[in-house]
């Protein structure tokens, strides 16, 4: 029974872009005892903007936990069995918030948002050195994705943020401080911070020094003093002051995409994963050393498990749209009522019949970094139905896949002989298969698909000063794997995916 092998658990926020969770794990088994989930809005006010209500995600998290506290105790399970918390988030998307008053100054700019383009083409122009400045420091290109040009934007744009700059009351931050600080007690003594992996997202971080860097906040005109301490990704930044689970220490924090790297024990050089959310991410442990990639890739702070611990790099591949494409089936399209109608359509017609969508509706990311281009679908006859443009947003999914894993592969040398993955989407089996024939090897995923929440839980629970996670990697239930071997020959997967390329080259320069 559940009682019988209960050990200390731990809870952790996963705050993605389309929705929160809170899950319980129990630290000997691994097991998710409990968890409760609410969507998120997303704003578009303009073309190419997304804006999110910070108020909202931080009510969203207290009513996950709520939730999540009152079913286990439905279970029988004592909620003061929680010994920390950890917290998992979207990353990149910008907060300002007012310390005095506790209110946010404007929406939260989601990574997605586009508002940026011309800013970015502006600095681009006035580089200092060589070209190399920004990529050098951060692993990161110049490009609308990150948090220092939506901090720009906000510095510029938004009266209220530079009145609060002006009286020294602003505060920055990505999601992981917005919710850290209000959730450790806000005006009253909220702790603002970030961890390693966040601030490796903001392109204001020096990934060799793991410091803020001076130059790069002169270079976007940043004042560093509206920014978060960095801290590792695993210790006691402080204790919840409200709520069902007041006192509890929040002890770790990760960007989602570290948290699924960690969740997925992902800690050997070489070992990468796939996240299947409202983006698409695929990562890869590149050690101590700091890998940077000649294909569109990103260098990223993987994870640092401890203030005296050493740090961990990541080669990454970013997709903007994945299950984001479906959401837009769903609200734009109107052709499905949920998510899962999406494998049911495509189920019906096993093809796309050669039709292509190309979701490229934040530009391209990963290999590309082209804002120019913008969704397309094309193939189309009067056969075509919404069956197979559903497939065709499925296909599309896994050829973004295809185009990170090749620059990945070339990356590091060694092809990778499987796929791990997890997310949302991987419950759609029409997807994995696809995505196993398409990748031409083996596609391979964890039964318990809460890959992210369990690495927020696993560092928050290992934490200094915490130190309830006493497992080895193999006891774990997460490591328990579904398989999905490549049914389809070489040739054909190689035909589709050029005819992909050919579409992929149609979606651009449609913006000048
Ligand atoms: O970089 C953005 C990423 O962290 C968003 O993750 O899970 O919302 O797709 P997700």
């Amino acid at each position: 029974s559940k009682t019988a092998v209960l050990g200390p658990l731990v809870g952790a926020v996963d705050q993605g872009t389309s929705s929160t969770r809170f899950l319980v794990f129990n630290s000997r088994t691994a097991e998710l005892l409990s968890h409760h989930q609410v969507e998120i809005k997303q704003e578009f006010p303009r073309e190419g903007w997304v804006e999110q209500d910070p108020k909202e995600i931080l009510h969203s998290v207290y009513e996950c936990i709520e939730k999540t506290c009152e079913k286990l105790g439905q279970l029988n399970v004592g909620i003061s069995n929680i010994k920390a918390i950890g917290v998992s988030n979207q990353r990149e998307t910008t907060v300002v918030w007012d310390k005095i008053t506790g209110e946010p100054l404007y929406n939260a700019v989601v990574w997605l948002d586009l508002r940026t383009q011309s800013t970015v083409e502006s600095l681009s122009k006035r580089i200092p050195g060589n070209n190399n400045f920004v990529k050098s420091k951060t692993g990161l290109p110049l490009s609308t994705y990150f948090s220092a040009v939506k901090l720009r934007w906000l510095l510029d744009n938004v009266r209220k943020v530079q009145k609060a700059v002006e009286e020294k009351r602003a505060l920055f931050g990505t999601i992981d401080s917005w919710l850290i600080w209000s959730l450790t007690g806000g005006v009253n003594g909220g702790v603002h911070c970030t961890d390693v992996t966040n601030a490796s997202r903001t392109m204001l971080f020096n990934i060799h020094s793991l410091e803020w860097d001076k130059q790069l906040c002169e270079f976007f005109g940043i004042p560093m003093e509206i920014l978060p301490h960095v801290r590792s990704s695993s210790e006691i930044y402080g204790l919840m002051k409200a709520g069902a689970l007041e006192g509890v220490p929040i002890s770790g924090c990760l960007g989602d995409q570290s948290a699924a790297l960690v969740g997925q024990m992902c800690f050997q050089i070489g070992q990468a994963k796939n996240t299947y959310g409202t983006g698409c991410f695929l990562l890869c442990n590149t050690g101590h050393k700091c890998v940077f990639s000649d294909h569109g890739l990103l260098t990223t702070v993987a994870y640092k498990l401890g203030r005296d611990k050493p740090v961990y790099y990541a080669l990454e591949g970013s997709v903007a749209i994945a299950g984001a494409v479906i959401r837009w089936l769903r609200d734009n399209l109107g052709i499905i009522k949920t998510s899962e109608e999406t494998e049911k359509l495509a189920k019906e017609v096993g093809t796309s019949y050669g039709c292509y969508f190309v979701p490229a509706f934040s530009g391209l990311y990963a290999p590309y970094w082209e804002p120019s281009a913008r969704g397309i679908i094309c193939g189309l006859t009067q056969f075509t139905n919404k069956c197979h443009i559903a497939f065709a947003a499925l296909e599309a999914v896994c050829f973004q896949t295809r185009e990170i894993l090749d620059a990945m592969n070339r990356d590091c040398g060694i092809p990778l002989s499987h796929l791990q993955v997890d997310g949302g989407m991987t419950s759609n089996k029409i997807l994995m298969q696809l995505q196993a024939d398409i990748l031409y090897i083996p596609v391979v995923k964890p039964l318990m698909p809460e890959t992210t929440a369990l690495g927020a839980a696993m560092v928050a629970g290992a934490a200094e000063g915490v130190d309830v996670w006493s497992l080895e990697p193999e006891d774990l239930s997460a490591v328990t794997m579904e398989r999905f071997e490549p049914q389809i020959n070489a040739e054909e997967s190689e035909i589709r995916y050029s005819t992909w390329k050919k579409a992929v080259m149609k979606s651009m320069g449609w913006v000048t």
